[in-house]
């Protein structure tokens, strides 16, 4: 399965990669070839997706990474640099402004915003320190575009990190490294799933202009195509994969 593929003879790092959407970029990108690591702070879940993926003819590794505790990332960074970072791993706080306390603020700000950060910033200098370029994808969301209600630390994060993506992107392209955001609209997961059979997770579908949620495997294309060399003259954007919700009528 590994032989021939797009990412043949890569390396990848994937973010929270114990469930949902990074478990999912895990297996795609070494379906197609990556050496993949997969990273998140649940090591037995993630032996389990490395077992898996090895069972499907892929690479990979697990490994320990807890993307708030920048020692936690040094020791992840201590190897070659991969030529592959999906900056996936995300947290989020349901409610209203006006009771968000500054833990539940700070707890958020710290994995969704900063964590992104540290690790294209620890990632990018192994890539610029070897001469060598990369490309970084960092999952933000379209909450990072527009806004709803009850998730003003998360969608304020989400900016944050379509911005730091253009940043980041300006800075390091003269070291060949490429810097681009993924802003997933609403992907059914294991975790929402119960939420959108509801009737207020049915309302929501019925506003998004195509009237379904994202499958996986809607991220599958624009995933790989970030991934690979067929970007090679992206950076610094944001792709967007929502079935049309943004450009739902006012
Ligand atoms: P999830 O909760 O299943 O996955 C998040 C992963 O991040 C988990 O593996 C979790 O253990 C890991 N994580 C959390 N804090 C961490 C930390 N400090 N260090 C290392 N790993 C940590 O959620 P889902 O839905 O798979 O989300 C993945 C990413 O996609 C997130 O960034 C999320 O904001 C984004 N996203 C998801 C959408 C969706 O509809 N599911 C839509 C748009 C964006």
């Amino acid at each position: 399965m590994s032989d021939g593929g797009k990412l043949s003879g890569k390396t990848a790092l994937v973010t929270g990669a114990s469930s949902g959407l990074g478990r999912h970029f895990a297996e795609i990108l070494a379906r197609e070839g990556a050496e993949v690591t997969v990273a998140a702070r649940r090591t037995e879940k993630l032996e389990e997706l490395a077992a898996k993926i090895h069972q499907a003819g892929g690479m990979a590794r697990a490994l320990p990474l807890d993307v708030t505790d920048p020692d936690s990332i040094h020791t992840a960074m201590e190897r070659p640099a991969f030529d592959i970072v999906v900056n996936n791993a995300g947290i989020t706080h349901d409610g209203p402004a006006l009771e968000t306390s500054p833990a539940d603020w700070d707890r958020v700000i710290n994995t969704d915003l900063t964590g992104v950060f540290r690790v294209a910033q620890a990632a990018a200098k192994r890539m610029v320190d070897e001469g060598r370029g990369g490309s970084i994808i960092n999952i933000a969301s379209i909450l990072g575009l527009r806004v709803a209600g009850n998730v003003s630390a998360y969608a304020t994060a989400k900016a944050g990190v379509v911005q730091m993506t253009k940043s980041l992107a300006l800075e390091w392209a003269r070291h060949g490294v490429r810097v681009n955001a993924l802003c997933p609209g609403y992907i059914e997961t294991d975790l929402n799933r119960a939420f959108f059979a509801s009737d207020v997770g049915q309302a929501l579908i019925k506003r998004v202009p195509q009237r379904r949620l994202g499958r996986m495997s809607d991220l599958d294309g624009p995933l790989l195509l970030l991934a690979s060399d067929d970007s090679a003259f992206m950076t610094g954007t944001e792709v967007v994969v929502d079935g049309g919700h943004l450009v739902s009528s006012l």
